[in-house]
């Protein structure tokens, strides 16, 4: 099989953000050459003609469930979605069994991927109350996770105390390490305080109510506050709320970044009427005017970048249907307590979210509500710089060939039937998009051509600057 690629006569989005038609030849997982009228015998030759390429998506937020979650999603079943989606690297959440609290955690999970994965992967070191060492040295990882609020177990840190101990750097030592961290940032504490007021409401509206806008608010202020204590690079998870743009668009040190999901730009409060307790995720969806206002943060640069939290959950589990009473042991945890169970027994949090997340912004674009150029910036370049991934998000000589062609002509719905995550839905259901990828090239490979899977394919783990 040659190790040369040859795209041509696509419109190509160059890295100043240009749409242009060019051949593009790629050579042992490096793009080579951008021009015109170029050729290569050697090569695989793709006519592209019609289609636009853009740089692979990077999503910096997915929870794949491998190990032992194995029966929503793996990691081959979720890299096969990806590829679909033209995703072509992810960063993986620690919330899996074992959590991935250790280097041997860790490491089992980069050789897991390793083996089965069709697109590059990082995945981060959870932080509990316990394992500051860990948290420290860990290696390869984008960054220290901690969910602040709304998660199971030990990666619950709600304290501030043990906050402020993993946060902490010597600003004495030029040496001292400045991982990032990244934030769930919900307030336990108000959230059981709210669960108690809101008891027996079997609506799953009542979700959105519970865990609302305060109890994100609260706790993205602390995280700025321990931020800024010790200038520690922070990166806030699925912002939702406008009082969190609000706070961000004040008061935002040039060390902090944020993201935003597709879920909360395009679906508000109203879907639970429609789709039930698929549309309940943490933090939970909001209201058309926090919509309004996280949309124009994202333009504003307020927001950074775009993940999709894609957390796959079984139809079974979401069919558990909501009761909002409190499972035994859900208050907020002890630090360094004991497991503690922090959501009601019932269709737990997340939806999927890697395989529709480039055409939902795509069309988005389409309609004129951003530009191609936008959400390739929000989807992959400025993921790459947030991150410092080297060689990834953009299209440029001496760049990773992670590639997507999509068609920007054709619109075509999201369906249940055709759908890679092992989950088997989508709160996108039914809604018609277009740029849907017609190929997917992860290092060269061709990983998804028109609509088949090359399950052959394996991407490789990625590496960070400064972490
Ligand atoms: O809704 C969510 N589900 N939010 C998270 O942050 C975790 C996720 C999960 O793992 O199911």
């Amino acid at each position: 099989m040659t190790d040369r690629l040859l795209i041509r006569g696509a419109r190509v989005l160059l890295s100043g953000g240009m749409l242009k038609v060019a051949d593009v030849r790629v050579e042992q997982g490096k793009i080579t050459q951008i021009g015109s009228t170029l050729s290569d015998p050697e090569a695989r030759l793709i006519e592209a003609e019609g289609l636009v390429l853009l740089p692979g998506v990077i999503d910096p937020q997915v929870h794949f469930r491998e190990p032992g979650l194995e029966h929503k999603e793996n990691l081959f079943t979720a890299s096969c979605a990806c590829v679909r989606g033209g995703v072509t690297s992810f960063l993986e959440m620690p919330n899996t069994r074992p959590l991935t609290i250790t280097q041997a955690a860790l490491d089992d999970k980069l050789q897991r991927a390793a083996q089965k994965c069709l697109v590059n992967y990082g995945f981060f070191i959870g932080a509990t109350a316990e394992n500051l060492p860990d948290l420290r040295t860990a290696h390869p990882t984008p960054g220290i996770k901690i969910f602040m609020g709304s998660m199971h177990g030990d990666l619950l840190v709600d304290q501030e105390a043990v906050l402020d101990r993993i946060f902490y750097r010597d600003l004495n030592d030029p040496n001292w390490e400045n991982r990032l961290i990244a934030v769930h940032a919900e307030d336990q504490a108000r959230i059981h305080q709210r669960r108690q007021q809101f008891t027996g409401i079997a609506d799953p509206a009542i979700h959105s109510v519970i865990q609302d806008n305060q109890a994100a608010l609260l706790a993205t202020q602390l995280a700025l506050k321990l931020s800024k204590k010790y200038y520690r690079r922070l990166h806030i998870l699925h912002m939702s709320t406008a009082e969190e743009a609000e706070l961000l668009r004040q008061d935002k040190p040039i060390w902090v970044t944020a993201e935003v999901t597709p879920q909360h730009l395009l679906l508000n409060t109203s879907a639970y009427e429609r789709i039930g307790t698929l549309a309940k995720m943490n933090p939970p969806l909001r209201s058309p005017q926090d919509q309004k206002v996280l949309w124009q943060a994202l333009q504003d640069g307020v927001i950074d970048f775009i993940a999709t939290d894609h957390a796959p959950h079984t139809l079974a589990e979401k069919a558990q249907g909501f009761v909002d009473a409190e499972a035994p042991g859900t208050g907020p945890s002890t630090a360094g307590g004991a497991t503690v169970f922090l959501e009601p027994a019932n269709a737990p949090s997340g939806m999927p979210g890697v395989e529709t997340s480039l055409p939902l912004m795509l069309t988005q674009a389409m309609q004129g509500r951003c530009t191609v150029s936008q959400v390739v910036h929000w989807m992959s370049t400025a993921v790459a710089q947030g991150y410092g991934i080297p060689h990834k998000g953009a299209i440029a000589p001496g760049y990773d060939a992670d590639l997507v062609l999509v068609d920007l002509k054709t619109y075509r719905p999201v369906l249940r039937a055709e759908l890679l995550t092992k989950c088997g839905w989508s709160p996108f259901e039914g809604w018609n998009l277009t740029g849907w990828p017609v190929y997917t090239i992860v290092g060269g490979q061709i990983a998804f051509e028109r609509g088949k899977v090359n399950p052959e394919v394996r991407g490789k783990a990625l590496s960070f600057e400064n972490a």
